[in-house]
């Protein structure tokens, strides 16, 4: 067992004081012993947040791949590295060693390659939860191009976006997928979208659903045919610790998706270290992580944090729903699950059906459950620990992001003390704080304000793609050599951390991270739109939902306005973007330089009249009036 991975409080405790004091050193010692390193680095961490400009293990080289499947192979060589579950619980599940997975991600590489992808190349993947997304996403590293993989619940519009804000150049897809009782139409959606990419050269296309579809002669050709041409070997291009290994979109506070860029050795060693510590992985342990890859905890917990460490990962290809909502619980006790990790919104809404559902499954092969996306409050809590738990397994309630790469703030399963609601402490090598408005780091002890993280780590992300400035504006300078997450947080007098959610004009919906502004933007496109402000209101099984302030031109529109809104925002963005309600209104409440009060608005869609706080200053405090008459 690695010294690096906690085993006690006290040695948490002593890892934490160490990783603090000489961070180089915990750093530089943990990705030393841990990983296989085809060069050294000259230098553990160079950093200037103000710029900022961060960079670990400089001068080191490596593939990421060779760490998750090559070295694996002389031991675990007949190992599972990949359950899959297949939508269809009557269809069989797959076991894929390790032997398998490195044979089918070079031959997956080699396909790459003889379709005109190189080294440094952006590939865009769009695809369902299938085995081949996993070999896509590893096939991409090993030949050191930068994978973006758009979530297979986006939009032709979303998906343009972001194939040509990265200028890719090949595309992998499939022909449709499964959903529960639907099949998503992925290659149609990715031929809509094509119609306005230009930099796309090649489109590989996996069959999965035997979907009638359209095949562009010279563009597009079939996965399963050039799957087959291609060689099972294929050396793993040496990588700088430093070149990217990925670019992954999420929200921002402006309309425009953030391409967020992380690197390949920082966010190996961090995806790794996290996985085991947090979920305390013991050899032969089966991991779930029910995420879809298309996230970031897809990427880092069902790909490369558990292959690093040679676990064996779960893969679920359908939705908690389908055939029934005990499809979670019945996988559990097929595959005979021992880590579950899940997102709150999926508890809640889980724990609202017939507890028959769960009962009728042996769970208890469970031993650690974990959660990530959002809050979980104490009631979703309470059901997870007591009917899926069975009171006896520790949960992990895990803060991170993104732009984080891995786990920050966490409880260790088993080892330090989970607290209900609370995220709790930070992992060794992760330096949390607070600040207050004001700009100041709130002391030590109970305190309540903006969560930063004030010294590097190793899979923080670098970059906005194509965009260092706004990198710097919406991270690094609101807090001077601070990383500011867009997080509240509480903090109790033993260090406990308690996130209070985000502080931006971000609203997690489902565990989803939408962007009003974007929101906004489809809504205004609609051609009786005039106006539109976007907020967030509690909802108790999705955490969040969306609510539309919408004012018409003229104050005109039909009967079924609120139907085409919400059409259009599903059809621009993608369905999770969908409001739930929408408010026709002749006026939204303004500053006198124009800004709409969305603080005001909030309260309202809240139902949290009684304190509007002062709303004389208004350019039109008479809207104040409509607007809470008008509430749906
Ligand atoms: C929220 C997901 C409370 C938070 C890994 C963060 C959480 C955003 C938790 C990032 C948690 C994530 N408790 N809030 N355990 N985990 N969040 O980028 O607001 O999809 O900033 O990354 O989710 O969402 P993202």
């Amino acid at each position: 067992m690695s010294n690096f991975v906690v085993q006690s409080q006290s040695q948490y405790d002593q890892l934490y004081k160490e990783s603090i004091e000489n961070p180089e050193k915990f750093w530089g010692d943990f990705a030393e012993q841990e990983f296989a390193w085809r060069k050294k680095w000259d230098k553990v961490l160079e950093y200037d947040l103000s710029k900022p400009y961060i960079k670990w293990f400089e001068g080191a080289k490596l593939n990421i791949t060779e760490n998750c499947i090559d070295r694996h192979l002389a031991t675990k060589g007949n190992q599972t590295a990949i359950i899959f579950e297949p939508n269809n619980p009557n269809e069989e599940a797959l076991h894929i060693t390790y032997n398998e997975l490195a044979k089918n991600v070079n031959k997956t590489a080699n396909m790459l390659k003889a379709n005109g992808a190189k080294k440094g190349d952006r590939i865009c993947i769009y695809m369902p939860m299938t085995p081949e997304l996993t070999y896509a996403v590893l096939a991409c590293a090993r030949i050191g191009a930068i994978h973006s993989v758009v979530f297979a619940g986006f939009s032709a519009k979303s998906l343009s976006d972001r194939i040509n804000d990265a200028t890719c150049n090949v595309v992998l897809t499939a022909d449709g997928g499964y959903r529960g009782d639907k099949i998503t139409p992925l290659k149609e959606i990715t031929d809509e979208a094509l119609q306005s990419c230009d930099s796309v050269e090649k489109v590989i296309v996996l069959n999965r659903t035997n979907s009638k579809i359209a095949m562009e002669y010279g563009r597009d050709v079939w996965w399963q045919d050039e799957f087959a041409k291609a060689s099972d070997e294929c050396p793993a291009e040496v990588m700088d610790a430093e070149d990217m290994l990925f670019i992954l979109y999420t929200s921002g506070s402006t309309g425009k998706p953030k391409g967020m860029v992380h690197t390949c050795g920082g966010y190996m060693v961090y995806t790794n270290y996290s996985f085991r510590n947090v979920f305390q992985y013991e050899e032969g342990d089966i991991y779930w992580c029910t995420a879809d890859i298309g996230w970031i905890t897809g990427h880092s917990y069902i790909v490369y944090g558990p292959l690093s460490a040679g676990a064996t990962t779960v893969m679920f290809e359908g939705v908690p729903s389908y055939p029934d909502m005990g499809r979670f619980w019945q996988v559990v006790e097929k595959h005979k699950v021992n880590i579950f990790y899940t997102a709150p919104t999926a508890i809640r809404s889980l724990a609202t059906c017939d507890i028959s559902l769960v009962n009728q499954y042996d769970l208890s092969s469970l031993k650690t459950l974990g959660t990530v996306g959002e809050p979980i409050n104490q009631e979703a809590w309470d059901w997870y620990n007591n009917h899926i738990g069975k009171g006896n397994c520790p949960i992990v309630d895990t803060w991170w992001q993104t732009e984080t790469g891995g786990i920050m703030i966490t409880s260790i399963a088993g080892v330090t003390r989970d607290i209900p609601t609370y995220a709790t402490l930070p992992l060794p090598g992760i330096q949390p704080c607070l600040m207050d408005e004001n700009g100041n780091e709130l002391s030590e002890g109970e305190q309540e304000g903006r969560l930063c993280i004030k010294y590097p780590w190793p899979s923080m992300a670098r970059t906005i793609y194509g965009n260092h400035q706004r990198f710097a504006e919406t991270y690094y300078n609101t807090f001077p050599g601070k990383y500011f997450t867009g997080d509240g947080a509480k903090r109790d007098s033993n260090g406990n951390y308690r996130i209070t959610g985000r502080v931006d004009d971000i609203v997690i919906v489902s565990g989803h991270n939408l962007g009003t502004a974007e929101i906004e933007n489809a809504i205004n496109e609609h051609s009786n739109v005039a106006e539109s402000a976007v907020v967030g209101y509690p909802h108790d099984i999705k955490g969040n939902s969306i609510y539309a302030y919408v004012t018409l031109k003229n104050n005109v529109g039909s009967e079924t306005i609120n139907d085409e809104i919400k059409d259009l925002v599903s059809k621009t963005l993608g369905p999770i973007c969908k409001p739930e309600k929408i408010q026709i209104t002749s006026g939204l409440p303004k500053t006198r330089s124009g800004k709409i009060m969305r603080r005001i608005l909030r309260k309202v869609a809240a139902n949290e009249m009684d304190n509007l706080g002062d709303i004389s200053t208004l350019l039109n405090p008479e809207c104040v009036e409509e607007v809470i008459k008008g509430r749906v």
